[in-house]
């Protein structure tokens, strides 16, 4: 074996994961030929084999110096020029068998080290197992095929982690297309809030705030009733005892029972219905209720006499349209017409609600066209036809739209929606666990940060990564800070595809996540071209530095157009900046 081509050394230390070699000074290049290929000695991160009879094993080079670890005085004194190599150990071959991860028999001082040439590296990576995806090549063997086991990858949650620029996005579309293409039940859920993945994948459907074919709905009425208390009049649970809090969880409640039998997707019973429920009901409705009892004035004095028959209304409005109702003016002094003595306590409510229901970036939320009431023709079953349904395998729904202060809820309610169906449907022949979904959120740690106390994203996204893989619901994050992330979310990831990765502390994350005996891989992180990834976890046979390819059409992002704004002429126009100001006062893109 000593003068195989491949002979590269002796071990001459052992401990329980990692292997000392002494590099055979008899070998004629730091850089052999092995059948046409140029192999280099000594690389870190690359792989050697120490074949012990039947049983070969396979490690990576971690460390390479010019002296070795420990000098007993027993020990040979050794050469200058000698060179040494720590090898840590990841796993075997028995016989024939496939190559498995893991260690059941350990070298012995003197066995012999070679280098692994691509037969052997085919070997370890080439065999396409079922249930894989490819994710890319090998870096150091352009043929080379590297496979990720899709189910663990999926279900087992992963993370694609890297610096601004090292080539995330690009990653993202390779494993989705790879998903994609091979798999033809597949469905995944994108959140994508730059906006920029519609141009990668042509045949996916995007959902768009304001698009004109498939504008992006989230019917508040999937907020529970703490959720919407907050985001239509900014109520807090400090104020659940006030009387015009209980009044409105009073209102809600009354409405959404009312529709118990109106429901598209079917009839419920009534008894279950709570505040929380998701059920349609108009909050536009609610408005205008809320408004007439506030405004109206009345024929008679007491309470119980104000009804609408009692009342002086000049003018009915439309609620629909926000148009308020009128009313004769009520007198001073004790004659008709009277004030309403109803629902007085709603004062500021109803002045914050409207507040919210005029501002036309809230739509796509308190007025989401084919969902907004009871009424509608489109109940939640047409949402989840739309995202997860039927043959659509990619859903991306483009949040670029959102106001920066309700991505946060956007992107909860999406997560535990789609949660919530796959849990309650997890025996289903066509969903749960029949047909597992992939949530897949780009730029995690703006919406998933661990510093955040009440994230309702990252409460739902935590619960996805807990407990999701018992209804099928796997997750993906993508992210530049994986430090700033919720570490639950990070304990739960078992797969990570780490890119280029400069900051230390996000470094560290990874490295928490590799075995004690890879660290030394995980150090290669900082150096990683772009598009080039260390990959580590469940889904893949061993730690593999691989290179992902390019992938056109691109990930596009709506950037400012800084060169070539700067670069062209921009003459005067007094016109110019009204569109703007009417817009910043209606709150609405012109022309949208
Ligand atoms: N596999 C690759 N091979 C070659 N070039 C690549 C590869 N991946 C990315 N690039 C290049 O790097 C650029 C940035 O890639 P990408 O947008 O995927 O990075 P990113 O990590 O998502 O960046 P950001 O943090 O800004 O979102 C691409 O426009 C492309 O030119
Ligand atoms: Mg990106």
């Amino acid at each position: 074996m000593k003068r195989d081509v491949t002979y590269l050394g002796t071990v001459i230390r052992v401990d329980s994961g990692s292997v000392e070699v002494e590099v055979s000074d008899e070998i004629p290049s730091a850089a052999p030929i092995i059948n046409g290929r140029l192999y280099k000695i000594g690389q870190i991160g690359t792989f050697v084999k120490l074949p012990i009879g039947n049983v070969t094993l396979f490690g990576i080079v971690s460390s390479v110096s010019n002296a070795p670890s420990k000098v007993h005085d027993d020990q040979k004194k050794y050469d200058f020029g000698s060179r040494f190599l720590t090898i840590q150990l990841v796993g075997e071959k028995i016989g024939d068998d496939p190559f498995e991860k893991g260690i059941g028999t350990y070298p012995t001082i003197n066995d012999e080290v070679h280098i692994v040439v691509e037969t052997d590296l085919q070997q370890i990576y080439g065999r396409r197992d079922a249930g894989s995806i490819e994710i890319g090549k090998h870096s150091s063997s352009e043929n080379l095929s590297v496979y990720v086991d899709l189910h663990k990858l999926v279900l087992r949650h992963s993370a694609i982690l890297g610096s601004t620029g090292s080539g995330k996005s690009n990653t993202t579309v390779s494993v989705l297309k790879a998903i994609l293409n091979d798999y033809q039940g597949s469905r995944v859920i994108l959140v994508d809030p730059h906006g920029e993945y519609s141009s990668a994948f042509k045949d996916a459907r995007v959902f768009r705030i304001n698009d004109k074919l498939h504008p992006l709905y989230i019917p508040f009425w999937l907020m529970n009733f703490e959720e919407l208390a907050f985001f239509l009049v900014g109520a807090t649970s400090n104020d659940e005892q006030k009387p015009e809090h209980r009044k409105l969880r009073e209102m809600v409640v009354e409405r959404k029972t009312k529709n118990f039998d109106k429901l598209k997707a079917g009839n419920v019973d009534k008894n279950f219905i709570t505040a929380d429920s998701p059920i349609p009901f108009s909050v536009r409705e609610l408005w205008g209720y809320m408004y007439w009892w506030l405004n109206a004035s009345f024929g008679e004095a007491a309470a119980e006499n104000q009804t609408e028959a009692t009342a002086r209304e000049l003018t009915p409005g439309n609620y629909e349209n926000l148009e308020p109702p009128t009313f004769e003016q009520y007198a001073v002094g004790n004659v008709a017409p009277y004030k309403s003595k109803k629902l007085q306590e709603l004062y500021s409510y109803e002045k914050k609600l409207v507040t919210r229901l005029r501002d036309s970036r809230y739509d796509f939320l308190f007025h989401p066209g084919d969902y907004k009431d009871e009424t509608s023709t489109c109940d939640l079953h047409n949402l989840l036809n739309a995202w997860i349904g039927g043959d659509q395998k990619l859903t991306i729904l483009d949040l670029h739209g959102v106001p920066p202060e309700v991505l946060d809820i956007t992107v909860g309610l999406i997560t535990r929606f789609i949660y919530d169906s796959m849990f309650w449907g997890r025996d289903e022949t066509y969903t749960g666990k029949n047909r597992p979904v992939l949530l897949a959120y780009e730029e995690a740690h703006s919406y998933l940060n661990k510093a955040e106390i009440n994230s309702y994203a990252k409460y739902a996204v935590e619960k996805v990564f807990k407990e999701g893989r018992k209804f099928g619901v796997g997750a993906m994050i993508i992210s530049q800070r994986p430090s700033e992330i919720s570490e639950t979310i990070l304990a739960q990831v078992g797969t990570y595809i780490a890119l280029r990765l400069t900051n230390s502390g996000d470094q560290s994350i990874v490295k928490a996540s590799a075995p004690d005996n890879l660290i030394s891989l995980i150090d290669l992180l900082p150096s990683l071209r772009t598009g080039e990834a260390i990959i580590v976890g469940e889904a893949i046979k061993i730690p593999s530095r691989v290179r992902i390819d390019l992938n056109i059409p691109r990930p596009t992002s709506d950037d400012p157009k800084l060169v070539e704004g700067w670069s062209k002429e921009h003459p005067a126009n007094v016109d110019n900046y009204k569109e703007v100001v009417t817009a910043i006062r209606e709150h609405k893109v012109r022309g949208k």
